[in-house]
């Protein structure tokens, strides 16, 4: 059986969702936070030490701006109401992509973080206003600055997910094949789940179903 350390999450479909339920896009966000909270618990009560989330690319700004509004009201609200609660579980959470955001948010990311920072139980990588390209190219970049060789451990090492180890498993829900400009490096070796379910209908029993088949599967990272 393979072992799982970390999931990675391309939380994909809350749009359709919504509209095809509620009549408007951002009642399929509203929802999607709530699985967003399902598949945390599943995720400890499996184990898994690392749930990265995309929950916003580089390339969301250019949806309108009252979705985009109603997205970091939602953000807002969740790390306001559940972040003790987070800390409780022993949970930590970490932002991965650049911090760009109203200074109210940015300074409840950053608190949210700091007051997570020692937990063990779960690392959450929640992705927002992350574009891999952007990642890999800061990176390089940074690798320049100090003078470092170009190598595979030098890049590790100067990506934001250092110190991370690369996802065992991504899913991705909504029907849609292809990863968005997420972890491209990271998802080298990475087993891949494209989930036909919606994000907001996803739940437990389908991330379990999706587990077990992962840990079925051979591994052999170019080996036989
Ligand atoms: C993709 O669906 C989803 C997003 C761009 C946002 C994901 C965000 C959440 C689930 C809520 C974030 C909040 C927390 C607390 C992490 P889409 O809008 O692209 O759906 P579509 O493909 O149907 O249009």
């Amino acid at each position: 059986m393979n072992p799982l350390k970390h999931v990675a999450i391309i939380m994909d479909g809350n749009g359709r969702w919504g509209l095809k339920y509620k009549n408007s896009r951002n009642a399929g966000h509203k929802e999607g936070v709530n699985t967003v909270q399902k598949i945390i618990k599943a995720s400890v009560r499996n184990n898994i030490k690392y749930l990265t989330l995309y929950a916003f690319s580089t390339e969301n700004w250019r949806r309108p701006k009252k979705e985009i509004d109603y997205l970091f009201n939602l953000l807002e609200e969740f790390l306001l109401n559940k972040i003790e609660s987070l800390h409780k579980q022993n949970i930590k959470l970490k932002i991965l992509g650049s911090k760009k955001f109203s200074s109210k948010l940015n300074k409840l990311l950053n608190r949210s973080e700091k007051k997570t920072s020692k937990n063990t139980k779960l690392q959450i990588n929640l992705a927002l206003n992350y574009g891999s390209k952007s990642e890999l190219m800061n990176a390089f970049k940074k690798i320049k600055k100090n003078r470092e060789r170009i190598n595979e451990k030098n890049l590790g090492k100067n990506l934001q997910t250092r110190g991370i180890p690369d996802p065992d498993l991504l899913i991705r829900t909504g029907n849609t094949k292809r990863l968005s400009n997420f972890l491209l490096w990271q998802l080298a070796y990475s087993e891949i789940f494209f989930e036909k379910k919606l994000w907001p209908a996803f739940n437990e029993k389908d991330y379990n179903k999706i587990i077990k088949e992962y840990r079925n599967i051979k591994r052999n990272f170019g080996n036989i």
